[in-house]
């Protein structure tokens, strides 16, 4: 998730260019950069943050009317000067700064790279600049068409020549992007806050749009060319809240933002009934050699490590551990060359995790990464990368990246699966079809967020909970009772349901809550029976069913239905009314959700 912005208007560019990107930077931190047509086009560029830009410009003289700027989260390439955006065409006379993933443009570079091309950096943007450049013929917004006729993925980009000095092209699929509108200017832009101070006259684009972004008009059209209106919303958030999209926190927005999430995290991965990973080289003689499988990582990456255990003994029948890293480095775990270390961490800072991973590589380990943030330690040690795709996670507590870490894990056990011949087409085809259609049961779970707010709203003062399940349900049980946890200081223990009645079964009273979690379908009868156990303590209990178990409703206070999904899927999803039971338990007591006490969102202390 990267931040564009870009200006037009009467005013000198480069200065509004670096407000609004300072606006975005929760957006993307790694590289930044502008490109500004005054007597030429020029594009200053740079590694780090929008702060390390702006030393750079003191050296440079950028000034003109109108420009574009871009903060960058890496997705393809490292962080570094050369691969920060915006990016040229080879004549440098057309630049492009993009926010997305382009899932086919190695095939575009290769074609045009037989077309005697040559190209200056590893960014699938660099392919989209160079396409624009082909199709130039005097008019950019019918290259811009042409171009984006051929991009498979998720962008929104805007596009300047430096031979048309009047205006510039911007266009959204998947990506988010909106237009401002001025008085004798205009502006584009990722996200509303970075041109909030400017206007608050704003056209939310939608997928398909095509706009002509001049200093007295901005005309919106349809993928044809066709002309099209758009509403102009007038916007009165404070800067703040419209950095958190209106939402009060930013755990809240990311939540909101799973269903996106979910659909980044398989892009280029589940397509045609067929599970691929592309960016990973492993040979079927080494999956084949592989006899100890662990989940190595810390606190939320940890309990989407126990997931990634299960299944990874159900599908590959290889034993499989999910190990807090820092208890496995010290416990001399049985390592060697036929061992696989998955090392889980969104930040890729984590130092327990970090060590645990040398630890593990010292050993003989092959290892792979499932990781968030391009070009972070993990990334550069593990043998393999797999990234998940979940754009900047600001709260402390994580949430959207946990469902992007258990969604490629499954991705991932099924992919090798595939390879080891223990799953059929069929069954390969089955769970795509499930997995495509996971954003819109994730979207439908977001939008009833208020009967799990309602819910709370008569639980707020619950000093101690419980959450149990069995099999996929306790090690979704154990995420939830983390969140609630950090963001809500209330004590809560996830724990296997068949597990209570040895031992903790004694702390229930009528003043306990427990969250069941009852939606692994297999077992769910179990779980009833410990719900029974519970409710015949006088414990309240809130169950989380899969829609069409009413059968639950005759024993739980409270149930929360999640759609159906296949068993092993389910996880990815049923987390999200766990992730808003701890939310609204915070809100309820009026703590700072966004940096609870204690915690810090990446622990780089052992
Ligand atoms: C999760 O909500 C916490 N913020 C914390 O447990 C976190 O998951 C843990 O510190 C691991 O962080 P990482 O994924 O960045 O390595």
């Amino acid at each position: 998730m990267c931040g564009i912005v870009g200006y037009i208007g009467n005013k000198d560019a480069l200065p509004i260019l670096i407000d609004g990107l300072k606006r975005l930077e929760y957006r993307g931190y790694d590289s930044a950069g502008v490109a500004i047509i005054g007597d030429d086009l020029k594009v200053v560029k740079t590694q780090g943050r929008i702060s390390d830009l702006e030393n750079k410009l003191k050296n440079e003289e950028l000034k003109g009317s109108i420009g574009l700027g871009h903060t960058r989260w890496a997705t393809h390439g490292v962080p570094n000067d050369v691969n920060a955006h915006p990016h040229l065409s080879e004549s440098k006379s057309i630049v492009v700064i993009h926010n997305g993933i382009i899932e086919n443009y190695l095939e575009l570079k290769k074609m045009l790279v037989k077309e005697g091309r040559t190209f200056r950096t590893d960014t699938d943007t660099e392919v989209i600049a160079y396409l624009i450049e082909e199709f130039y013929e005097g008019d950019l917004l019918k290259a811009v068409k042409k171009t984006v006729e051929l991009l498979e993925g998720s962008y929104a980009i805007a596009v300047m020549s430096k031979n048309e000095r009047d205006r510039f092209v911007a266009v959204r699929k998947d990506s988010p992007l909106v237009a401002g509108l001025g008085q004798g200017e205009n502006f584009i832009a990722s996200d509303i806050p970075a041109i909030l101070p400017y206007t608050k006259n704003i056209i939310i684009l939608e997928n398909g749009d095509i706009i002509d972004v001049r200093r007295e008009s901005i005309n919106v059209y349809d993928k044809n060319l066709n002309l099209i209106t758009r509403n102009i919303k007038r916007i009165d958030w404070r800067i703040e809240d419209a950095q958190k999209g209106g939402f009060k926190h930013f755990m809240l927005k990311e939540i909101f933002e799973e269903p996106d999430v979910i659909r980044e995290a398989m892009r280029g991965r589940v397509r045609d009934a067929v599970v691929e990973f592309p960016e990973l080289n492993i040979s079927l003689e080494y999956l084949k050699s592989i006899n100890q499988v662990y989940f190595v990582a810390c606190g939320t990456a940890y309990h989407a490590g126990v997931f990634g255990k299960y299944l990874t003994e159900k599908y590959l029948r290889i034993p499989a551990q999910a190990e807090v890293a820092s208890e496995f480095r010290y416990r001399d775990p049985v390592i060697d060359e036929h061992t696989l270390l998955f090392v889980i961490s969104q930040s890729g800072e984590t130092t327990d995790t970090l060590a645990a991973l040398r630890f593990g590589k010292e050993k003989g380990a092959r290892t792979i990464g499932i990781a968030n943030v391009v070009g972070s330690s993990v990334t550069r040690e593990v043998d393999q990368v797999v990234y998940i795709h979940a754009g900047p996670e600001i709260a402390v507590a994580s949430t959207k990246a946990y469902v992007a870490q258990v969604e490629v894990i499954l991705l991932l056990i099924v992919y090798f699966a595939k390879l080891l011949g223990k799953l059929t087409k069929e069954e390969e085809s089955n769970i795509v079809n499930d997995f495509q259609k996971l954003e819109e049961k994730a979207r439908s779970i977001v939008l009833r967020s208020n009967e799990i707010a309602d819910f709370v709203s008569t639980t707020k003062s619950i000093e101690e909970t419980f959450y149990i399940g069995r099999n996929l349900d306790f090690a979704l049980s154990l995420e939830g009772a983390l969140k609630l946890k950090e963001i809500s200081y209330v004590h809560a223990e996830g724990y296997p349901a068949g597990e209570l009645k040895h031992g903790p079964l004694a702390l229930v009273t009528p003043n306990s809550l427990v969250i069941a979690v009852i939606t692994y379908g297999p077992l769910k009868e179990k779980t009833l029976s410990n719900i029974k156990e519970v409710k015949a303590r006088g414990g309240k209990v809130l169950a989380i069913a899969q829609e069409g178990y009413n059968t639950i409703e005759e024993v739980a206070d409270r149930v929360f239905y999640v759609p159906k999904v296949a068993n092993d899927i389910g996880p990815i999803i049923n987390v999200i009314p766990l992730q808003l039971i701890a939310y609204y338990m915070a809100e309820a007591r009026g703590l700072d959700i966004d940096k609870p006490r204690n915690l810090a969102k990446s622990v780089t202390v052992e």
